[in-house]
């Protein structure tokens, strides 16, 4: 089961070009590919002939062709040829292939989950991303991690930071950063904005301090900013199915230069997949049970926002 009536992110755009992709979110097995326009098409996965992926076959004049018997599909999932009953057989409107609602936007590919409307709610973002258009660089991960958990640990956990990422929280000088105070957390609409400082403990000779904003676009967009020169992450998680995630993020640097700014995004995507993520998932992956939820943990007041979005998302998912 997932959060239905809502837009979840399944892909970058520059990830789908001239081929189809086969590509796995929500549970269910969706083929990517663009049409004659370039608009992005989504589509169920498998031929409505004999179950064979599309992905593996091609695309010609604007429709998807299957790679095992040849048919193709239009971009409205109709049946428009069946090359072994030649050019003027009279197709079944039964072989067909099932349509999902996308949009393109931000660079990435929207799937809405939910029912067919005639006016869609607008796709959730963050309006301060729009002030560094050309100023961020990204990175993804999938993880056999299940949502409710990859949530907590990806999203909106700030009092693990000295004790996961110890390399990370050494190099930047936070590695006695453990005493969450204060912390504040706050709803507003769709969002969990929270704000506070990371810091050594009183007894602690080493004294540092790490400001910190956050916001939570329930159920899935979150945005750190991290209180040092405006550098900002952004990040993404969507259920590949119920047992894994698939995590999207990007690094935005508002430097003055458009090119210097990218190179040190860059730079910052490298440490989160290389330095950072790899202890979260080692973490992740160790946390039993594997689903996560409100009666499963004992939490305490630096998981309040943890808390807040497990309370929403079990009133919603129920
Ligand atoms: S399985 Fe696709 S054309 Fe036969
Ligand atoms: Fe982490």
């Amino acid at each position: 089961m997932f959060l239905r009536n809502k837009w979840w992110v399944i892909a970058e755009s520059k990830a789908i070009g001239k081929k189809p992709v086969a590509v796995k979110r929500l549970g269910e097995e969706l083929v990517l590919w663009r049409d004659n326009k370039g608009k992005i098409v989504c589509q169920s996965q498998h031929c409505a002939h004999r179950g064979a992926s599309l992905a593996l076959g091609k695309v010609v004049d604007g429709c998807i062709e299957c790679p095992y018997h040849g048919f193709r599909f239009a971009a409205e999932g109709n049946c428009t040829l069946i090359p072994c009953e030649g050019k003027d057989a009279r197709i079944s409107n039964k072989i067909r292939l099932v349509n999902y609602v996308v949009r393109e936007i931000h660079d990435l590919i929207w799937l809405w989950w939910g029912e067919e409307k005639s006016n869609y709610p607008p796709i959730p973002w963050f309006d301060e991303l729009e002030d560094n258009p050309r100023r961020w660089a990204r990175g993804t991960m999938s993880w056999d991690i299940p949502f409710t958990r990859a949530i907590e640990g990806l999203l909106i956990d700030l009092h693990h930071v000295a004790f996961v990422h110890h390399k990370v929280a050494w190099l930047s000088g936070f590695s006695s950063a453990t005493l969450l105070k204060p912390f504040e957390v706050e709803v507003k609409d769709e969002i969990i904005h929270s704000w506070g400082e990371l810091k050594s403990q009183p007894t602690n000779k080493k004294k540092s301090i790490f400001k910190f904003e956050h916001w939570l676009y329930f159920p899935n967009l979150a945005l750190f900013n991290f209180g040092f020169a405006g550098i900002k992450l952004f990040v993404i998680a969507t259920p590949i199915d119920q047992d894994n995630t698939w995590a999207y993020f990007r690094y935005y640097t508002p430097f003055g230069n458009p090119w210097i700014s990218r190179l040190i995004s860059r730079l910052f995507v490298w440490i989160e997949l290389n330095l950072v993520q790899p202890d979260d998932y080692k973490i992740l992956t160790s946390s039993k049970p594997k689903e996560s939820g409100l009666r499963i943990n004992n939490f305490v007041s630096a998981d309040k926002a943890i808390v807040l979005w497990h309370k929403m998302y079990e009133s919603k998912i129920s």
